[in-house]
């Protein structure tokens, strides 16, 4: 009897308990704290940033599969599209090509990239085996002879095709550079265009910002600033030589976000130089650096990372101001010094030793011509021709420095081959130590895929100049 008794109120106390615990989690569900005890897993490398807001993918109170889905093309869809993706929906929405998704529901992104699964995602989000090409390209081999006996799981491998962007992987592409020399001594990148483009910009605010050098007497701070923090006489002097102030750009363009009649802003954030360094923001906001940010959140701090960062710069936070200082916009330490003072890998670390960076500093001396050198940004923040509106378009930095990292062919037209050949930079880049040692030293692997197009190339001529004999 007394055992029966206590066993009920075990069920009772179990039932109370139960309904603690449940309580607590709505109530941390509802209140703007660590949900993150509800993902059933860890969200991936390109995700953790965004742990705090559940919604910007699952939508307010976990709405469903098409809701994930819309967010994943709300933020991805600019690339998912031709000519930057080879496998884009459209090409499954086809008719012709619907017996594929029978296998493979290629049509869903999250087929291929689930998220709380860190027991299956592989590089990239990817969370389906290696040789996933096979459910759809089974009869390769028989299409292309060259392709006998490649076993699917080195389709994507070993630097030949990506499944999304392969523009610099195509046949055509390949054949057009088969003769590339491997590096060009002349070869440079392209001088930066904003200060060309400016005329052209339509919501530049030159009505109040005329684009001519600001005079030592109309700096526009209040009478009452608290000038001690560096921004005395000295410091004003030094200041009229930053490009900002021999564009024309006063004081109370960043700290009164263009309203000189606003408050003084102490710490101007990113949106106050967005006001005219639009692209600049919106590309930041869309790679790792600048997504947290993008999303409303704190901004992204070293000590979040998953990256080796410094431990000298724990707790460094990510804005414009962790490359650019406030008041001296030297766009030299922003491009290899202030990337040294976070991040902490073996590839960062061996970059002073490569022939890269004897160029740069040769540029920096100007002992070499402007565009020769090659900093930690000509790689990852590359110089690109970018739409700006309807009917223009200028060389901007791509402050996306995620956009063109992994698969690392995507580096190849943007950077590399304004100086080396196709198939030199291929081999590079699929050189896995060579990445490590920051490309000190030649490539000590070779892919095959110029070989290959050589060949279809010889054989499809032949064809052409021997098929109107065979018919006489
Ligand atoms: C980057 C996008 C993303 C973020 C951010 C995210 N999730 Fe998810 N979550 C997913 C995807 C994708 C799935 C799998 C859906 C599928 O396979 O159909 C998933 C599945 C789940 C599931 C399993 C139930 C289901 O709907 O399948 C839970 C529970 C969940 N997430 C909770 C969370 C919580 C809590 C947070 C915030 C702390 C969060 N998620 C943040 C993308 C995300
Ligand atoms: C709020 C915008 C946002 C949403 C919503 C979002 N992503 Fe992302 N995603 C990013 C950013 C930013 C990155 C990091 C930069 C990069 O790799 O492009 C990223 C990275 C990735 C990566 C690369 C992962 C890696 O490890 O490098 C994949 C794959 C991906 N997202 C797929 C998805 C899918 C699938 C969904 C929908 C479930 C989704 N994303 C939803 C912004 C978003
Ligand atoms: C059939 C499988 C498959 C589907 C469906 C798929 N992906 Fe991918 N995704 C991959 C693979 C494989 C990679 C690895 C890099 C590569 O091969 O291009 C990748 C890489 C990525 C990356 C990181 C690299 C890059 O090129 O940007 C992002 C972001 C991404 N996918 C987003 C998406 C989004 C968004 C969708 C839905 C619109 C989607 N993927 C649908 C297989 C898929
Ligand atoms: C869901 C089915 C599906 C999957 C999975 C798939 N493909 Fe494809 N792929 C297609 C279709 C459809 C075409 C266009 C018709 C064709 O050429 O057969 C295509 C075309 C191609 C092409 C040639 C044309 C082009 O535009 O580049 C290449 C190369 C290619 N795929 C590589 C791959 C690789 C590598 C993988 C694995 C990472 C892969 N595919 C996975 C369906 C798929
Ligand atoms: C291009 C935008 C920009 C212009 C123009 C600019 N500032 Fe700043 N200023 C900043 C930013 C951003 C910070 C915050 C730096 C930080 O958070 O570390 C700052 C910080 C300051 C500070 C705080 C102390 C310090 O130096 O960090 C003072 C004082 C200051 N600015 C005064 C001025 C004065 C006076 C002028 C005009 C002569 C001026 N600023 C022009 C962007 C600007
Ligand atoms: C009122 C418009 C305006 C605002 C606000 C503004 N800038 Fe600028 N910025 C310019 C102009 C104009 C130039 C071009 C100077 C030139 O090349 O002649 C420029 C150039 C630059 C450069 C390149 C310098 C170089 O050496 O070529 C950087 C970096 C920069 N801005 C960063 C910022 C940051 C960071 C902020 C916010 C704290 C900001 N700007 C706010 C107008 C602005
Ligand atoms: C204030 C510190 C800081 C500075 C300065 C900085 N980074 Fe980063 N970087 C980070 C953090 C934090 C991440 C995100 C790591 C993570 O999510 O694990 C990151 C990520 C990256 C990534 C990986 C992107 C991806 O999609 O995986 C690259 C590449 C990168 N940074 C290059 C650079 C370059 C090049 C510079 C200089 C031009 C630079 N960083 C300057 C802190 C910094
Ligand atoms: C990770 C470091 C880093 C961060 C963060 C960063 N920049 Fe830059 N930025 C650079 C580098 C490096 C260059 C010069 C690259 C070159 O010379 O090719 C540059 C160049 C610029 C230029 C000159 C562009 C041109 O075409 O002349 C502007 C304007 C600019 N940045 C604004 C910003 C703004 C606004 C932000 C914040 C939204 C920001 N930057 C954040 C590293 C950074
Ligand atoms: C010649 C081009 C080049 C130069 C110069 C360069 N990188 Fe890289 N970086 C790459 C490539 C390629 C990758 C590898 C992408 C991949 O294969 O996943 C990479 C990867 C990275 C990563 C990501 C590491 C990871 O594990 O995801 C970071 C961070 C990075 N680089 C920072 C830097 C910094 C900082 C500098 C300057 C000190 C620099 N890089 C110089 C080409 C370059
Ligand atoms: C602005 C021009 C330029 C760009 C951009 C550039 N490089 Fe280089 N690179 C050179 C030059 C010039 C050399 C030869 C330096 C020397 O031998 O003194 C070189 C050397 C190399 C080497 C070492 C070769 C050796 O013999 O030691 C490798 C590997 C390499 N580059 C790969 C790359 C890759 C991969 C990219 C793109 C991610 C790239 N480079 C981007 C100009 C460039």
């Amino acid at each position: 009897m007394a055992a029966e008794r206590s066993n009920g109120r075990y069920w009772w106390l179990w039932g109370l308990i139960t309904l603690a615990i449940v309580a607590a989690l709505a109530w941390v569900l509802l209140r703007d704290e660590d949900k993150t005890l509800f993902m059933p897993g860890p969200l991936s490398d390109g995700h953790h940033q965004l742990a705090e807001r559940c919604d910007i993918c699952h939508g307010e109170a976990m709405a469903g599969e098409e809701v994930i889905q819309e967010n994943c093309v709300e933020c991805h869809g600019e690339d998912r599209v031709k000519p930057f993706d080879s496998h884009p929906r459209s090409k499954f929405r086809d008719p012709r090509n619907a017996d594929r998704l029978e296998k493979i529901d290629a049509l869903r992104c999250v087929t291929c990239h689930t998220e709380h699964k860190s027991e299956i995602t592989r590089k990239d989000g990817v969370t389906q085996p290696r040789d996933l090409c096979s459910h759809c390209h089974a009869d390769i081999a028989e299409d292309r002879p060259s392709h006998q006996g490649m076993a699917f799981d080195t389709c994507a491998s070993a630097g030949c095709h990506n499944f999304h962007n392969n523009r610099a992987l195509y046949t055509d592409f390949l054949v057009k550079h088969m003769d590339d020399t491997d590096t060009r001594r002349d070869g440079r990148v392209p001088p930066r265009g904003f200060h060309e483009a400016l005329e052209e910009i339509l919501t530049y605010p030159r009505d109040r910002y005329p684009l001519q050098p600001v005079a030592a007497a109309a700096v526009d701070m209040p009478a009452d600033l608290d000038r001690s923090e560096g921004m005395n006489a000295d410091g004003i002097r030094h200041w009229l030589q930053t490009a900002h102030a021999r564009a024309g750009v006063n004081c109370s363009a960043c700290h009164q976000g263009g309203d000189a009649q606003a408050p003084w802003r102490p710490r101007p954030d990113p949106k106050s130089c967005g006001s005219c360094h639009d692209q600049e923001l919106d590309r930041f906001g869309k790679g790792k650096h600048g997504m947290r940010l993008a999303a409303g959140l704190p901004p992204m701090t070293t000590d979040r990372a998953r990256l080796p960062m410094r431990s000298d710069a724990a707790h460094e936070s990510l804005d414009c101001n962790s490359c650019h200082k406030a008041h001296d916009d030297d766009v030299v330490k922003a491009a290899v010094e202030a990337c040294e003072g976070c991040h902490d890998d073996r590839h960062t670390r061996a970059y002073r030793n490569s022939s890269h960076f004897r160029l740069w500093q040769a540029e920096v001396l100007g002992s070499a011509p402007p565009g020769s050198g090659v900093s930690c940004a000509t790689c990852h923040m590359p110089r690109v021709e970018r739409d700006i509106s309807d009917w223009s378009s200028r060389i901007v930095v791509d402050h996306n420095q995620s956009a063109n990292l992994s698969p690392n062919t995507k580096m190849i037209r943007g950077a590399c081959l304004h100086c080396h050949g196709l198939g030199f930079s291929i081999d590079a880049l699929a050189d896995r130590t060579l990445v490590e040692r920051n490309f000190d030293g030649r490539p000590g692997i070779h892919v095959q895929s110029i070989d290959l197009a050589r060949k279809d190339q010889e054989n499809y001529l032949k064809e052409l100049k021997g098929s109107p004999g065979e018919k006489r």
